[in-house]
């Protein structure tokens, strides 16, 4: 089997983190969420990898190079617009050949792995196998309606009336008979090939179609809650350990990560947390579900529940930051010049809330 990872798309709804950045190398728990996929794509056996990129592709490229480090072997397939996921999968057409292949959305992560739906499907004589899960509000999603018999009757892509609760998680397995589907379906209203109609396509061509109810958790990390809660998520599941430095006035519990050339000085941090490489807490408290990127600072403030990214600035914050997004090389203080004032510089989109 093959794996392709769709990884171009706008991700305009986590701007500004994403005005001109990939979102699928957004950290969660310290580590891109697509670098999770691939992991995820090798734990189940797959070596061979598609990814679809788009604007960020240069960037993604530099993140994911040739795969080796992972032990996977990454072939780069362009996408010229946001054209649809099943206009991703026309595209990939070359690289998939006659083989079978599981689609992962580049910005999903997902409870357990996927090696058992992977193995599941290899086995199987199914032509397609979907992932669906329960959700409290199917209108956002692809959604499916079973039959008596648990078989799909019919996919829509975000029902204005739903006939189930159940969504589709961005993990598809497919052969070679989607090629048929994607190209025998026209765009939908919002001018995309849809990966549902290509679906219900199968489905009504009489080709089997498997439904698989995940029971675990799942998150489309497309808004900036889904960000945090999957980081928090991730961060409890970690197996944590201490590689740096942390000082004898500091107190750290079992549920915090410090990597390697971190410093953590006369600090309180409280788990799940973890301190990326190169980073600095220095009188400071750090609190629960909160990443702290690499080459960081942290000094004389109070964090929780946030994501930090790398190079940023947090010196003498006087109130506790939390429910946080900080993107890249971003610098968060007090500034002694009078007048008292708050002082900005905000990127587009930005969104920040004062007391
Ligand atoms: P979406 O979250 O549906 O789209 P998006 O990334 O453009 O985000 P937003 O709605 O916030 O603007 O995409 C899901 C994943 O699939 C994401 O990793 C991007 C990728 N994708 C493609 O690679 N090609 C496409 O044509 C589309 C629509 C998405």
């Amino acid at each position: 089997m093959k794996g392709l990872i769709l990884s171009g798309g706008k991700g305009t709804r986590l701007y500004p983190i994403t005005y001109n950045r990939a979102k699928q190398l957004v950290p969660v728990a310290n580590k891109p969420v697509l670098i999770r996929v691939i992991e995820a794509i090798k734990e189940a056996g797959i070596n061979e990898i598609g990814i679809v990129i788009g604007d960020t592709g240069d960037e993604i490229r530099h993140a994911v190079g040739a795969g080796r480090r992972w032990g996977v072997d990454v072939t780069y397939i362009e996408q010229d617009a946001p054209l649809g996921l099943a206009h991703a999968v026309k595209i990939s057409q070359d690289f998939l050949g006659d083989d079978r292949f599981v689609m992962f959305l580049g910005d999903n992560v997902i409870e357990g792995g996927i090696s058992q739906l992977i193995s599941e499907f290899a086995e199987s004589e199914w032509n397609s196998q979907i992932v669906l899960t329960e959700v409290d509000e199917p209108q956002h999603y692809g959604v499916a309606e079973l039959g008596d018999d648990r078989q799909i009757v019919r996919l829509v892509e975000k029902p204005r009336h739903p006939v189930s609760n159940l969504a589709l998680v961005g993990i598809y397995m497919f052969d070679h008979h989607v090629f048929e589907a994607v190209h025998a379906i026209q765009p939908s209203w919002r001018g995309e090939l849809e990966i549902t109609d290509a679906i219900q396509w199968l489905v009504d061509n009489d080709y089997r179609v498997h439904p698989y109810v995940h029971r675990g958790w799942w998150i489309d990390t497309g808004k900036p809650i889904d960000m945090l809660d999957a980081n928090n998520r991730v961060l409890a599941e970690l197996t944590h350990k201490v590689e740096g430095y942390v000082d004898r006035s500091s107190r750290i519990d079992h549920l915090v990560t410090v990597e390697a050339g971190a410093e953590v000085i006369n600090s309180v941090i409280r788990g799940p947390a973890i301190i990326g490489e190169d980073s600095r807490i220095v009188n400071s408290y750090v609190g629960p579900f909160t990443s702290i990127y690499h080459d960081t600072l942290i000094e004389d403030s109070e964090i929780e529940h946030s994501i930090v990214m790398d190079h940023s600035k947090i010196i003498g914050v006087p109130h506790r930051i939390e429910d946080s997004i900080i993107g890249r090389a971003v610098e968060v203080g007090s500034s002694p010049i009078k007048p008292k004032a708050y002082k900005m510089t905000l990127g587009d989109h930005s969104k920040i809330g004062v007391l």
